[in-house]
């Protein structure tokens, strides 16, 4: 459904754009006002086929850095692995709704302090990414067992490789629905809205009572968040601390 919305948008903004750009002066007929015009009929037509705001950015980019490539007029080859390897980092972007965003440090120190605080023995993250979280935890916390799922080829690679060091930190290419959550004393999530809600119906049940659910910048649907914590870096994230009753 999200990948159908994003190219409805985007054939829409092109449709709006061929119609438009005859009608201007010529002086401003282009094809650099083509894709002005193009990313942002398709930026107005996301919005009204309500997609998240994300998708705003990619849309804006989308048809501007196709036209950038075809100008550098490469050997066909190249575009197709720019294309593969586009797919295999943003895997969950075309089956799952969750694209790769990674988390910032403050982010990191801050579900450092909660392991501490929470005197955790075994911790998860749902959707590892490279291991920007992990990783450094599997270092400042030796003791702390650490199993993670990441089901981007590439990214999941990254992190294996990242994590080679540490043999408290291992990093399954599973989906995270697939997963028993039973033994974790916190879990770590940095996923997206769309997802929560089904989320919050897995892990209620899944969790075990007592552990704690830290959901990075989008809040879990009707759940009663423990503490918000608000960092201070560029996205000026929200950690969701929610208490498995
Ligand atoms: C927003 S990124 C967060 C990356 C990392 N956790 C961080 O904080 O830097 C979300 C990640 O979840 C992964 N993901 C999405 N759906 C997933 C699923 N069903 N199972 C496992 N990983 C998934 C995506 O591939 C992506 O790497």
């Amino acid at each position: 459904m999200t990948l159908c919305k994003a190219l409805l948008a985007q054939l829409l903004g092109l449709l709006i754009a061929i119609g438009i750009n005859p009608l201007l002066p010529l002086y401003y007929s282009s094809w650099v006002t083509l894709l002005i015009l193009q990313s942002s009929c398709a930026m107005l037509s996301s919005t009204l086929l309500q997609q998240p705001r994300w998708w705003l950015v990619i849309h804006l980019l989308f048809l501007p850095s196709a036209a950038a490539l075809l100008s550098l007029q490469l050997a066909a080859h190249w575009y197709l692995l720019i294309l593969v390897v586009l797919i295999l980092v943003f895997w969950g972007t075309v089956i799952g709704d969750v694209p790769l965003f990674l988390s910032s440090n403050p982010v990191v120190d801050t579900v450092s302090q909660l392991i501490t605080q929470e005197s955790a023995q075994y911790f998860a993250e749902l959707g590892a990414g490279i291991g920007t979280v992990t990783v450094p935890l599997a270092k400042q916390h030796p003791q702390l067992i650490i199993n993670a799922w990441e089901r981007a080829p590439i990214p999941w690679v990254i992190n294996i490789w990242r994590s080679r060091h540490y043999a408290n930190s291992h990093c399954y290419r599973n989906s995270l629905w697939s997963c028993d959550f039973s033994q974790y004393d916190v879990i770590f999530a940095f996923l997206s809205p769309a997802i929560m809600p089904e989320l919050g119906a897995k892990l209620k049940t899944a969790m075990k009572p007592g552990s704690l659910l830290v959901s990075s910048s989008f809040a879990i649907p009707d759940w009663q968040p423990e503490a918000i914590k608000q960092l201070n870096d560029m996205a000026k994230t929200q950690l969701y601390c929610y208490r498995i009753a």
